[in-house]
């Protein structure tokens, strides 16, 4: 039978170096809190109870991981690694393995936590290490003249040798719960920063004679902590070109890999293009063919095969047809809706409301809350009226429609199907079906008219 796991993930500093209201690991990377990353790699392994310390910015680090799943541990006041493990087992179950990992490494491999949990079920305490070029104000792992791992130091608290040692602690080991805990329990303060850390728990281990084994890191980029701003922005250009990397392999086209933000799920089918400077946020499913200006955001959004979005385009929670032309700078807003080969040009926002299939609004306008039949034309500078200062109203409007330009529909209104209004029209009343309706002033022309002249007697 295989051994219960336990996770605890860390995540009750401040972050001191980070300079910020925001605790550390609500900062966020590709779109998602820091330690929102590590819970996705912890979550991977299914651990029957997963623990999170919080302490510094206790509510909000709740508020912004609240889940079923997990629960919350308080560590009041903060004092190390150590004191902030102990606080978890305390409301965890006490037998099984538990895994501990810091909650700022968001590239932690989902595979590295597995090795290190499965060595810890044969009875040991396992550490994640890794080598490193540059180990600065990392935890060194120091080994006896048989390679045992002996010990990990604190940067703070290590002599010359051991600051010249290149592997370091990533910030995650398991152990089974009850030695942890024994171990735990046991720890001093007796370093530089007053703290009890849990590093300490290596030279406890070996004083009782457990097994210690070091589970090496196969990629030193993926335990890559954030302590910094510095840091935290180049963890955000790995994932960047590792998202990048995946797409083009998925046979999506990029202008420059360097220059696209994937911040949650996107999905393309074949033959996709994406300009530079595109941020992608949410869930986006772009289908086969379909084409992304440069700078355009696209948050929670669906757009079907072939459909172009030209450049400096805004769009969030909208589903977009196929063959649809969209922008440059348009916005969908949410609750948008397009059927196929719809337009949508430029300075045109489109707010909760339904394009039936080839309508089009190219220029300058305005539809909210509208429910717009197929193959109508919205013309240049028309808008819906849909608030009336105190609440939004619905404009319906038929198919094949003509509305020219300049109009204000002024909503609740309908318009019917095959309906033409006018240029400049104000319409407040049913335009019915079919007809020619037209809702501004007669042009007349005065006849005699004489345009007042200045006097030209300027003589004396
Ligand atoms: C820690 C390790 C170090 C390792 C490095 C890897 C210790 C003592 N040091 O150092 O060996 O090389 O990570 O990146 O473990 N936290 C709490 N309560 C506390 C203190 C910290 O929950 O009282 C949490 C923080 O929120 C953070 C994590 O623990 O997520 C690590 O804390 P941090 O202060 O960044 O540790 P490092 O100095 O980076
Ligand atoms: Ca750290």
């Amino acid at each position: 039978m295989a051994v219960p796991l336990n996770a605890i993930v860390l995540a009750a500093g401040q972050g001191k170096r980070m300079r910020s209201a925001l605790p550390k690991v609500l900062h966020p990377l590709a779109g998602q809190p820091l330690v929102a990353h590590v819970l996705a790699a912890v979550r991977a392994l299914a651990p029957r109870a997963i623990a999170v310390v919080v302490g510094y910015g206790a509510d909000a680090v709740r508020a912004a991981l609240a889940a079923d799943d997990l629960v919350f541990a308080l560590q009041d006041p903060p004092q190390g690694t150590g004191d902030a493990t102990r606080v978890a087992l305390d409301v965890l179950p006490s037998d099984g393995v538990t895994l501990v990992t810091i909650g700022d490494i968001p590239l932690i491999p989902v595979e590295a936590l597995s090795r290190v949990a499965a060595a810890a079920a044969q009875g040991q305490l396992a550490v994640l290490t890794a080598r490193v070029a540059d180990p600065a104000g990392l935890g060194r792992i120091v080994r006896d003249d048989a390679g045992r791992v002996r010990a990990i130091v604190e940067e703070r608290d290590a002599n010359d040798a051991e600051r010249g040692i290149a592997e370091i602690n990533t910030g995650v080991l398991a152990a089974p719960t009850a030695l942890l805990r024994d171990w735990v329990g046991r720890l001093t303060p007796d370093n530089s920063q007053g703290e009890y850390y849990l590093t300490d728990v290596v030279a406890l281990a070996c004083a009782d004679g457990v097994p210690v084994v070091a589970e090496l890191a196969s990629d030193a980029r993926d335990i890559a902590g954030i302590n910094d701003r510095v840091q935290l922005a180049a963890v955000e250009r790995i994932v960047r070109e590792r998202r990048a990397e995946a797409l083009m392999r998925d046979g999506v086209t990029l202008a420059d890999p360097a220059r696209i933000d994937v911040r949650g799920h996107l999905r393309c089918g074949v033959d996709v293009t994406i300009d530079v400077g595109c941020i992608f946020e949410g869930d986006v499913t772009l289908a086969d063919g379909v084409r992304i200006g440069p700078y355009c955001v696209l948050r929670n959004v669906t757009l079907g095969i072939a459909t172009v979005v030209e450049a400096y385009s805004h769009l969030v929670d909208a589903e977009v047809g196929s063959g649809c032309r969209i922008g440059p700078y348009a916005r969908l807003r949410p609750a948008t809706a397009l059927g196929a080969d719809v337009h949508i040009g430029n300075f045109v926002e489109v707010k909760a409301s339904t394009l039936g299939a080839g309508s089009k609004a190219n220029h300058l306008a305005y539809i909210g809350d509208t429910t717009m039949g197929a193959g109508v034309n919205f013309g240049a500078g028309s808008i819906t009226a849909n608030y009336d200062g105190v609440a939004k109203h619905g404009t319906t409007i038929g198919d094949r429609a003509s509305i020219g330009s300049n109009c204000v529909l002024v909503a609740p209104v309908v318009v019917g199907a095959g309906a033409t209004i006018g240029a400049g029209s104000v319409i407040a009343q049913e335009a019915p079906a079919g007809k020619l309706t037209v809702a501004r002033p007669r042009q007349t022309t005065i006849e005699g008219w004489q345009r007042p002249a200045k006097s030209t007697s300027r003589r004396s």
